[in-house]
């Protein structure tokens, strides 16, 4: 949140100020950010009901921003999900529509921190097939961006679907969506071919092209499948990894594409 890219960024919360206080006989740190009038983007699409498919596009657009943002300054954010963004007016007018900016970086990865193996942790309902194995077969750490990837088509798909849990859609077993039953590979096909389901019921051609090309880009059980937000315009002298090859880009689901 310090770091200069990313300070000021409208897709990723403010930090106002930041402090320590005293418990006990422990000093523990804190932030302060701007107060979300909306909540999470779980609580906006619950209590709003029935957001526009065309609102809810710009809101997973904003997201997809935040992301590469942080990606591009070779940070993984390591547990998105609805809970962690926060919807906000844009421009401070209430008829202004909303915006979405990414929170709680509290399971996040530096990835220039060479002195630590870096493990991704995240919810694991939203953690990519890979995250489960770790322990038996260590994630790259160019793919660990993969990983919060991912997670963010879970996101798309829970925005199309207001607000409600993804898994339900795909079974009601807690023990499938766990994954203790089904190889990753299976358990992704079953998730991406839901996803696309749920693409195909939004009547307005143009977001149900885009969550099409959102699922297709980031619910592939192979990491390197997955799209690497290679569009960003992203300045040379920016540190970054190399994330990987992926045949997708963004580009053509920005609005400015569409005119
Ligand atoms: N700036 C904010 N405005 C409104 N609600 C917030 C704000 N920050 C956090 N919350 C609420 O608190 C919850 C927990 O905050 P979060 O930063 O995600 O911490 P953690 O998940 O680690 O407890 C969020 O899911 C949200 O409901
Ligand atoms: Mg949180």
């Amino acid at each position: 949140m310090c770091y200069e890219h990313l300070r000021g960024h409208p897709n990723i919360i403010s930090m106002l100020a930041y402090g320590w206080r005293h418990e006990r006989h422990a000093i523990l740190p804190y932030i302060i950010v701007d107060y979300s009038p909306h909540g999470t983007l779980r609580d906006y699409l619950t209590n709003e009901k029935s957001v526009k498919t065309y609102r809810k596009r710009r809101l997973v657009m904003d997201v997809g921003k935040g992301l590469e943002a942080l990606h591009s300054c070779g940070a993984v954010h390591g547990d998105l999900k609805l809970e962690n963004v926060l919807v906000f007016n844009r421009s401070g007018d209430p008829q202004a529509g909303r915006i979405a900016k990414i929170c709680d970086f509290g399971h996040s990865l530096l990835l220039s921190n060479y002195e630590e193996e870096l493990k991704y942790r995240g919810t694991a309902l939203y953690n990519a097939p890979e995250v489960r194995n770790q322990r038996q077969a260590p994630i790259p750490r160019n793919m660990l961006r993969k990983c919060d990837i991912w997670a963010f088509g879970l996101l798309a798909w829970e925005v199309l679907l207001d607000g409600e849990i993804y898994s339900n859609r795909i079974h009601n077993d807690y023990e499938i969506y766990d994954r203790t039953q089904l190889s990753g590979e299976s358990h992704a096909k079953q998730v991406l071919s839901t996803a696309l389901g749920s693409a195909r019921e939004v009547p307005d051609e143009i977001p149900a092209l885009y969550f099409r090309g959102v699922f297709l880009m980031t619910l592939q059980s192979k990491p390197q499948a997955r799209t690497a937000f290679l569009s960003s315009n992203r300045p040379a002298a920016r540190p970054h990894l190399d994330m990987g090859k992926s045949d997708w880009s963004f580009d053509m689901f920005r609005p400015e594409r569409q005119k």
